[in-house]
């Protein structure tokens, strides 16, 4: 079946093809009668604009670009839900793209949305720096940084209170008695685990710690698992950088023949889905996933439609939840 286009609505109303151009985007004022015989044609053939075309001559497509680092980590479709819940009410379309850690294929994804021509971008980095989202921030795109700032790029952001949630579970396993610390935590290029990091390494000056390891490696279940095979001396309690870090520690521990917690305490960072199912159910600090992906998606609709260019950073805030992977 031929696609109704502009020409035919145009026809049947007996108007210009501007004229029906200035009543679909409503660029310029119509008299009524004019308008109502346009409208009631685009109803009558069924017209429905290009969204394309209308992009073109507005220079809004209404798609926003997402940017993740790890599509198979829990933690970001949850983030994900807050903002396109939010981008469905404000008729916008999301296009969510995976890095997988790899800030090569981050630097490619910056590109390819840039061409399909978004308004604007939500960007979780996969590391610390990123030459091309510079640029392009220069250039005039609209980024908000989503859970992971990038140094060197002025830009609004939304993170969770990552250094109050690790310094509230470090306080909180001090206060039941654990003297010992072996901390398993994300990449150091990546802002979160940086953060954390900062946090454990205060508590420690704070307490007086004698006895803690803290090693960078990946937010990952496979780090937490062959990293706990290599430790030593188990220490009263693990942190997991994050919780599939922690998954992985009490595979591991469960597997050289140690209890968990009544051999050793284990700790992670998000509370996604499956921890309170985990074995023993996993203490964490979570985050508020959906509020962070909702709040980053009103901030970027608000830079783009209010034109709000005042640089703005969010932090929401974290929380200990407690349960039987520590004593
Ligand atoms: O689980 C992935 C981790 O990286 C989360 O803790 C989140 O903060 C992200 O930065």
């Amino acid at each position: 079946m031929k696609k109704v286009n502009i020409k035919d609505v145009a026809k049947e109303a007996k108007v210009s093809v501007s004229t029906v151009s200035r009543v679909i985007n409503n660029s310029a004022p119509v008299s009524g009668e004019l308008k109502s015989r346009v409208i009631e044609a685009i109803k009558k053939l069924g017209y429905k604009p290009s969204h394309i075309a209308r992009g073109l001559r507005s220079g809004k497509t209404k798609t926003i670009g997402f940017i993740i680092p790890d599509i198979t980590n829990p933690f970001f479709p949850e983030i994900v839900r807050g903002v396109e819940d939010y981008l469905r009410k404000k008729d916008y379309t999301l296009i969510l793209c995976n890095s997988d850690q790899d800030p090569k294929i981050e630097s490619e994804l910056v590109d390819i949305l840039i061409d399909k021509h978004i308004d604007g971008l939500l960007f979780t980095g996969a590391g610390e720096k990123s030459e091309k989202l510079e640029l392009a921030v220069k250039k005039g795109l609209k980024v908000v940084f989503l859970d992971r700032i990038i140094e060197g790029v002025n830009a609004s952001y939304v993170v969770s209170d990552n250094y109050d949630g690790m310094k509230s579970l470090l306080e909180y396993l001090w206060k039941a008695g654990y003297r010992s610390f072996y901390f398993i935590n994300g990449s150091k290029e990546t802002f979160s685990a940086r953060i954390r990091y900062k946090a454990f390494l205060d508590f420690v000056e704070k307490y007086r710690v004698k006895d803690y390891h803290h090693i960078f490696s990946s937010f990952s279940y496979e780090a937490g698992y062959n990293h706990t095979k290599e430790i030593n001396r188990i220490p009263d309690v693990i942190i997991g950088g994050n919780d599939l870090i922690a998954y992985g520690v009490i595979d591991a521990l469960e597997e050289m023949g140690l209890d968990v917690p009544d051999d050793v305490g284990v700790t992670g960072f998000d509370d996604i889905l499956f921890s309170k199912h985990y074995k023993p159910s996993l203490t964490t600090v979570r985050q508020p996933m959906y509020e962070m992906g909702k709040k980053a998606a009103q901030m970027l609709i608000a830079l783009i439609e209010k034109g709000v260019n005042k640089i703005k950073g969010y932090v929401l805030p974290t929380e200990v939840v407690i349960r039987n992977s520590t004593q």
